[in-house]
């Protein structure tokens, strides 16, 4: 069986770096009869949304199945499970909470606490209840309130059984794809609706932060965010100039005002119709400190000079090679962005809280020999590597995802696990990349 290739005296190779799985609750859990409903599911209920137009009615009947799953998390060797919790399973719409809802995460933290895995607990991961989406959603500054209140109840709930808080889940995907393009939940779209949103969403996470520090001031609290390094097309000066606003638009809108209390300088040339509505004190409670970084990671963009007037850029198709679901493999960008963002910012401690790929998995004879998954990770393994020798704090690692699940608008079209599901039986597998995973995670020395 083929294994991952990390430098002998690699930090990851160590006992230290701590390495996990990761999920989200809308792409696993199913049993959505026993939670209220979200913006998702109306989405996926709208015709033409959802490429294979499926749902997260049933996804991974992870509710029914969480034993068998921790079972098949621990068998990996990690260290760490990260997993979001579902706001509608676990906040009534009267705003009280909902005590089958918190008791099924109990259960599941007590478990991974049981086994020694650290459970590593996101707050939201875009499946926001639709009762606040009717009220406006991430427009309507009152849901970051709203959300206050869900994580001070929550939190209180869970007490200390969780290792580390993450507020949010790739703001980006919310706002931009959510509000702005269209192509994900709630499907709006207007670049006015996309910057509000980002703004609320990021207040949100500060006023979250409020209550993490309040509730939970042990565990390692922060924020996910997404990376998509901007290149530009050629040397050019106007295809640089491109790719730089390209990256201040939807990489540092999220964490300029996190670690500098400030917003990139693309703000200052939007449109006044496109600027957020941005009140007194709202930098300073985005921009309180946090424990540590988390930071997802998948694929690159190209850009050059816009061609019309009202834009910023041009955004070129990804290029070869390619994963299933179309982005381009290009590890370099992963050490690039990670020594960029160093360079940048003041940072605390860095997670790797995302990095995978689609790929066409096959069954063959009951096993799953994705060698061009666990090429994927031996490229992107050592290029956080790389990373961590140039001088970033890099503590730890996590894969995308623990097993196949509901990829958003592609639906279970696209496989991103190391596990694979056979969604008639429900049958899980572990593919021949989590196997590599597991091999990796035994070797460490102490
Ligand atoms: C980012 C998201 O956090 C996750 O939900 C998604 O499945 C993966 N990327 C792959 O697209």
């Amino acid at each position: 069986m083929k294994k991952f290739n990390l430098p002998a005296v690699s930090k990851m190779r160590k006992k230290d770096f701590l390495y996990g799985v990761a999920t989200a609750s809308f792409q696993i859990e199913g049993a959505y009869e026993s939670r209220l409903p979200c913006i998702w599911d109306t989405f996926c209920a709208t015709p033409g949304k959802i490429q294979d137009s499926s749902d997260g009615k049933i996804a991974c009947d992870h509710v029914n199945r969480w034993r068998e799953d921790i079972d098949l998390i621990e068998s990996l060797g990690v260290d760490a499970y990260r997993f979001s919790v579902s706001w509608p399973r676990v906040i009534k719409q009267d705003g009280n909470l909902n005590l089958e809802g918190v008791s099924f995460y109990l259960n599941l933290l007590d478990e991974l606490n049981r086994r020694n895995i650290k459970p590593f607990v996101t707050l939201y991961h875009w499946d926001l209840p639709q009762h606040l989406e009717d009220q406006g959603g991430w427009l309507n500054r009152d849901t970051a309130y709203q959300y206050q209140l869900y994580v001070d109840l929550i939190t209180q709930a869970f007490g200390s059984r969780v290792y580390s808080y993450a507020t949010f889940n790739e703001p980006f995907c919310s706002a931009f794809l959510g509000y702005e393009v269209g192509v994900h939940a709630p499907g709006k779209a207007s670049k006015e609706f996309g910057r509000k949103a980002a703004h609320h969403i990021l207040l949100a996470h500060g006023l979250g932060m409020q209550m993490l520090c309040k509730n939970s001031p042990d565990s390692l609290n922060g924020i996910v965010l997404n990376f998509t390094p901007c290149y530009p097309v050629s040397e050019n000066a106007a295809d640089v100039q491109a790719a730089d606003l390209a990256d201040q638009y939807i990489n540092q809108w999220y964490i300029k005002p996190i670690m500098d209390k400030a917003y990139p300088d693309i703000l200052a040339k939007l449109p006044e119709s496109q600027r957020p509505e941005i009140m007194p004190g709202d930098l300073d409670i985005i921009g309180q400190p946090i424990d540590f970084i988390g930071v997802n990671f998948y694929t690159r963009l190209t850009y050059s000079a816009p061609t019309k007037n009202d834009e910023f850029y041009t955004e070129h198709a990804h290029l070869e090679p390619k994963t299933d679901i179309g982005w381009e493999i290009y590890p370099q960008a992963f050490t690039d962005v990670l020594v960029r963002l160093n360079h940048l910012y003041s940072l605390p401690p860095i997670y790797i809280t995302e990095n995978g790929a689609a790929m066409a998995d096959k069954i063959e004879d009951g096993e799953i020999r994705d060698l061009d998954r666990i090429a994927y990770y031996d490229a992107h393994l050592n290029a956080v590597n790389n990373a961590i020798v140039a001088g970033v704090n890099i503590q730890g690692y996590f894969a995308w995802s623990l097993m196949d699940n509901f990829e958003w608008a592609e639906g279970y079209l696209k496989r991103f696990g190391l596990v694979y599901v056979d969604y008639a039986t429900q049958q899980r597998t572990v593919k021949h990349s989590g196997l590599a995973y597991k091999a990796l995670l035994a070797d460490r020395q102490v």
